[in-house]
């Protein structure tokens, strides 16, 4: 037997239900805010993720799925931040007037440690606002992703943490600070954490080993040395997401994993996950189309991990599996002629209908039927055929009925509704 890749998951049954879902609610609200679906490759050359996301990232020092090919090095996407920008600049979207809102959804690819809501292969579902400065957009994009939560109805298990990482102008003195702290500890740091302290000090704030998290607990905090601009800018998002009504808090240890972010950092967060915290997590990056070759645009965006959504989800719904909702029963040429019409109009009207390709016995097709998860069995036999009937009979209570063929639907369809409602009703 064969087994799957350390790290990557199968995805089916039930939970498909609620994936469903998730993807259906979330491209609504992006599209309710005017963004437009982009699709990226899976794969792109190395060097776009190594400038974009920073050389001394542990994405990039280590979590990249990268191999040769041809003459090229590549990689599975770690994220879609750097992708889109890289379309962006290539197929020269810049020329086009007005801001820019992509949204993409797909799976993402980093060999982190697999445990609970952590995975090789991963889902994210993001956006990304190019082409203004102001922190407006800021909060609406923060709003949009708290709208997200709410839009599956897990808003009251996350909450949104706000934090500014300041820009070129005030980390410069901001790194002296953090060289001066973390010299002194220089011989507990980790081998990552004892190279990145001269190299990008601020990445050691990142850095996932127990004993370097601990000194970094007392390290100086950037909010602190913020130059004035980017001190107004946290200020005015404040503001603005008072005014929108979006719930925040400021968590001044909050850092982002990835070198581009200035200013605004943001994650939405649960503690029903165990250490895979995160659900959802983005911020603010000019610079970076300037750093792929394009010119100096400002953007901003998140993405949410949907693996870890869903399972939010499923901690506080009850979807069952999709099933059938009719099984149709026939036993010779007539009932199959009938059948296959009937069969016809009822998936045309949305109904999910199944039957029989072996048009086997009346016992054999009713188990068959009880087995799909069908809620109702319409039997077209022999006598109720002669009077234009069939039998209709309700799986889950057996009642039973014989109905005119021409009132059929209509009377199955009165009879499914308050299933229907049931399973949807949570969203
Ligand atoms: P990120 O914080 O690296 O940001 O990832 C965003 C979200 O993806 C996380 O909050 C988490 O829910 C999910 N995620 C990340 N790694 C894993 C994993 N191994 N298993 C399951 N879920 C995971 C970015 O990727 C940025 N590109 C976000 C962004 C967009 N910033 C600006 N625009």
């Amino acid at each position: 037997m064969f087994t799957k890749v350390k790290g990557f998951h199968d995805i089916y049954g039930a939970d498909i239900e609620y994936w469903q879902i998730l993807e259906k609610s979330l491209k609504e609200t992006f599209s309710l805010y005017g963004f437009h679906e982009f699709k990226l490759p899976i794969l792109e050359k190395t060097a776009i993720f190594n400038r974009g996301i920073g050389e001394t990232t542990d994405i990039v020092e280590k979590e990249m799925f990268t191999f040769a090919d041809e003459d090229e090095t590549v990689s599975l996407r770690p994220e879609g931040t750097a992708s889109l920008m890289r379309a962006y600049v290539e197929n020269g979207l810049f020329n086009n007037p007005g801001i820019k809102k992509y949204y993409y959804m797909g799976n993402m690819f980093r060999r982190e440690r697999p445990q609970k809501g952590r995975f090789r292969q991963f889902t994210q579902a993001g956006i990304e606002a190019l082409e203004s400065v102001s922190p407006l957009l800021d909060a609406e994009i923060i709003t949009i992703l708290y709208n997200c939560a709410k839009s599956v109805g897990i808003d009251d298990v996350v909450r949104m943490e706000i934090n500014s990482v300041g820009c070129p102008v005030c980390r410069t003195a901001y790194k002296e600070k953090l060289i001066e702290y973390f010299s002194g500890y220089e011989s507990e740091l980790c081998p990552d954490c004892k190279r990145r302290l001269n190299k990008n000090p601020m990445r050691i704030l990142d850095c996932k080993v127990e004993k370097c998290k601990k000194i970094v607990e007392n390290a100086p905090k950037l909010i602190s040395y913020l130059c004035e601009d980017c001190k107004n800018h946290l200020n005015q998002v404040m503001e603005y997401l008072k005014i929108m009504g979006t719930d925040f808090s400021v968590n001044e240890n909050m850092v982002r994993g990835l070198d581009y972010y200035v200013r605004t950092a943001f994650e939405m967060t649960t503690d029903k996950l165990g250490s895979a915290s995160a659900v959802g997590a983005g911020g603010r990056y000019d610079g970076l189309v300037k750093t792929l070759g394009g010119p100096d645009v400002p953007g901003i965006g998140f993405a949410i991990g949907m693996d870890r959504i869903v399972e939010l989800m499923k901690l506080k719904n009850t979807v069952t599996e999709h099933t059938s909702d009719v099984f149709i029963l026939f036993f010779n040429e007539t009932g199959l002629k009938i059948g296959i019409d009937l069969i016809k109009s009822f998936r045309k009207s949305g109904l999910i209908v199944e039957y029989d390709y072996e048009t086997a016995s009346m016992k054999s097709q009713m188990k068959k039927a009880n087995k799909s998860g069908a809620k109702v069995a319409v039997i077209l036999g022999e006598n109720e055929l002669a009077d234009s009937s069939a039998a209709v009979k309700w799986l889950m209570s057996g009642e039973q009925s014989v109905i005119k063929i021409d009132g059929l639907e209509a009377y199955i369809k009165e009879g499914l509704r308050e299933f229907r409602d049931l399973k949807y009703e949570i969203f």
